[in-house]
């Protein structure tokens, strides 16, 4: 598989190319299944139909990866907090965690519930083409606890952070129950057929520095040497989005950092370069003008000076880029990187 080669900087005869949120609205035929589902969770608890929209992105775009179709929340969401998606609104919870006794409430072995989606990755890795990799993720306890702890998306994360500089010891035992959840779950991916994983820390910049390290990176550290303890085949990416000036003290045991697009990919090469597997990081936004594509992909690829490489955006792919755009930007760097 080309993507799992590029990840452990084997010579590849292209730079592989894969993009966050690849499966999803942008793409009539996912607005096609998703009518067939009741709503969004339906679709993510139907391992048929969930499989089909995961498989779509290869079909279509020509991508050198799948990622299974589901949702960071779904973890939270077999803990017992209720979740809905809600039209212009995105996800909410039913109920919110703000002290050491809401977290009573939470049910254990959460992981062991999520069986639909191990479902979907056995169904899609049994149809992906075999040179096609397939990538499980979670999100990380940082990010989660914040949709836990705010309900619902936050612009400010004002009640995480009252958490975090009131009661650290109570955000500490939440961000430790979430781990241990996520290693199991990652375990059980793999199990089921993912031959990558990736760990979403979205809302990583909203933490200052010092607190960035010690309440969201150390937990995604810990659970990556805990996977790559039992799983060194098994290539781990890293994605912390908005934490482009705290680079240098990225450390762990895994094999890719993913680049947000707000980081400069010639800083992050400098810094991380030597160690890791970089990814991304196409402003997603230039999708909606293919002449920027272009533009951008010619800067990222001479930054990048033929060394290992793994194309994809800076973050998820916006719900009305034009297909079409998308298409070809997949057929650009395959081209532009052919050895
Ligand atoms: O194609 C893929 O990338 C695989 C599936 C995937 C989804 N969400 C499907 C989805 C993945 C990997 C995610 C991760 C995810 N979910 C993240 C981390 C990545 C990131 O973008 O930062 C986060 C923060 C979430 C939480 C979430 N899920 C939000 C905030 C929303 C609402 C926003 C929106 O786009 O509507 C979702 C819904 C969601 N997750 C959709 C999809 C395809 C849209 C649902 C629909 O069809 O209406």
């Amino acid at each position: 598989m080309i993507f799992i080669d590029a990840c452990f900087k084997k010579t590849t005869p292209y730079t592989p190319i894969w993009l966050m949120r690849q499966a999803g609205r942008y793409l009539d035929e996912y607005r096609q299944v998703r009518k067939s589902a009741k709503d969004f969770l339906s679709l993510c608890k139907n391992p048929q139909l969930a499989s089909t929209v995961t498989l779509q992105p290869v079909d279509i775009l020509g991508v050198d990866a799948a990622i299974v179709f589901s949702d960071i929340l779904v973890v939270p969401m077999e803990m017992g907090m209720g979740l809905g998606f809600y039209e212009g609104e995105g996800p909410r919870f039913d109920f919110r965690i703000r002290c050491y006794d809401d977290m009573l409430k939470l049910k254990d072995n959460a992981y062991k519930r999520v069986s639909y989606m191990y479902e979907t990755l056995k169904i899609t890795r049994d149809k992906l083409d075999d040179s096609k990799a397939l990538i499980g993720f979670c999100g990380s306890p940082w990010t989660l606890a914040t949709y836990m702890i705010e309900g619902e998306g936050s612009k400010n994360y004002i009640y995480s952070k009252k958490m975090l500089y009131q009661e650290p010891k109570t955000l500490q035992f939440l961000l430790q129950m979430l781990a241990n959840e996520l290693k199991y779950y990652l375990e059980e991916q793999i199990k089921a057929g993912a031959n990558a994983l990736m760990i979403f820390d979205s809302w990583a910049g909203a933490l200052e520095q010092s607190v960035y390290f010690e309440f969201s990176w150390n937990y995604m550290k810990d659970i990556a040497s805990s996977i790559k303890s039992k799983y060194p085949h098994i290539p781990l990416i890293l994605f912390p989005k908005g934490i482009g000036t705290y680079l240098e003290y990225i450390d762990g045991e895994f094999d890719v950092f993913g680049v947000d697009w707000g980081t400069s990919l010639a800083y992050a090469q400098k810094i991380l370069g030597d160690r890791y597997v970089l990814q991304g990081n196409l402003e997603p936004a230039r999708l909606y003008n293919i002449q920027s594509v272009k533009e951008a992909i010619k800067d990222i690829l001479s930054t990048m000076d033929k060394q290992p490489f793994i194309f994809n955006l800076g973050h998820g792919i916006l719900p009305d880029i034009p297909k079409e755009n998308v298409i070809e930007l997949v057929k650009m760097v395959h081209g532009a990187t052919r050895r």
